[in-house]
């Protein structure tokens, strides 16, 4: 395959550090754009200082993150896929307690930076006819106490996404729900959640981490990735998990 030019956004740890490694490791042009540089993201640095582009700065800051965009697009000379993952899980409370700066912060970097992202993306990817794969959950569909904000957001996500498969027919998107995975995100949701859900759902959740059912990261990053690289439009619109059947025949073919 010949190497693809993939802007991802959260490549400093968790899901998205692992979708950038994975990405890089098969010859791939790769951007991450965080707000830190882990000693992981910059081991990656060292190791592929031609293909990896680091940048900076904060999903919530329109300017920081389309310039980033940009700048991948002109020294890479284009955009093949863009991988929306960097989010926040919000604050782990029932609704009763979240506050309104709480809940704005939540939307603004989970969904409100969808749109310049996707503005200053969309004539490279049509002229690619890439595709655009962003991170959902399964709490966009599944309802569980203290997740408002955070399952609100993803919601969103995966109906911006089935628009979007309406609205351009030369692009790809994907809304792709990764599963447990073992990151900081989980983590800190099992450890705040103790106070707000039911001892039951905390109990299952704990249940699920004790039994190791928590993925390593690298599982559906791989899975991620070649939704990225190769997904066919027949897909466009959808929501689908990382260890379903449209990314393992991926996987597989
Ligand atoms: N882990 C799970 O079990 C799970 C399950 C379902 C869905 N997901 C989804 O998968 C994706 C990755 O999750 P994860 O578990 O890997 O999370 P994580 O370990 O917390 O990593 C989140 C990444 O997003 C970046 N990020 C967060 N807020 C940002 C902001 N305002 N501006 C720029 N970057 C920001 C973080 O970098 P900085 O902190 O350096 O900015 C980090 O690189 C998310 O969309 C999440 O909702 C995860």
């Amino acid at each position: 395959m010949l190497a693809q030019k993939i802007f991802v956004t959260g490549g400093s740890r968790g899901i998205g550090l692992a979708i950038v490694e994975t990405l890089l490791g098969q010859g791939h042009s790769v951007a991450s754009f965080s707000r830190s540089v882990t000693t992981e993201l910059q081991a990656l640095n060292d190791k592929y200082p031609e293909t990896l582009l680091i940048t900076q700065g904060d999903l919530t800051d329109a300017d920081t993150s389309t310039a980033a965009l940009n700048r991948f697009i002109a020294t890479f000379n284009g955009l093949d896929s863009l991988i929306l993952n960097g989010a926040s899980p919000g604050p782990v409370k029932r609704m009763a307690d979240v506050t309104l700066s709480e809940f704005t912060e939540v939307y603004a970097a989970n969904v409100l930076s969808i749109l310049p992202l996707y503005h200053a993306a969309l004539p490279s990817l049509r002229t690619s006819k890439g595709r655009l794969i962003a991170l959902s959950s399964g709490a966009s569909e599944n309802a569980f106490e203290a997740s408002g904000p955070y399952a609100g957001t993803k919601a969103a996500v995966n109906r911006i996404i089935q628009v979007l498969g309406h609205e351009e027919p030369d692009v790809t998107f994907i809304a792709v729900n990764p599963g447990l995975v073992k990151t900081d995100m989980s983590a800190a949701v099992l450890a705040g959640s103790a106070h707000a859900m039911k001892p039951e759902t905390h109990e299952h959740i704990k249940a699920a981490f004790a039994a190791g059912m928590a993925l390593p990261p690298a599982v559906p990053a791989e899975a991620i990735a070649a939704l990225a690289l190769r997904a066919p439009k027949v897909l466009s619109g959808r929501y689908i998990t990382s260890f379903g059947p449209e990314a393992k025949a991926l996987l597989e073919g």
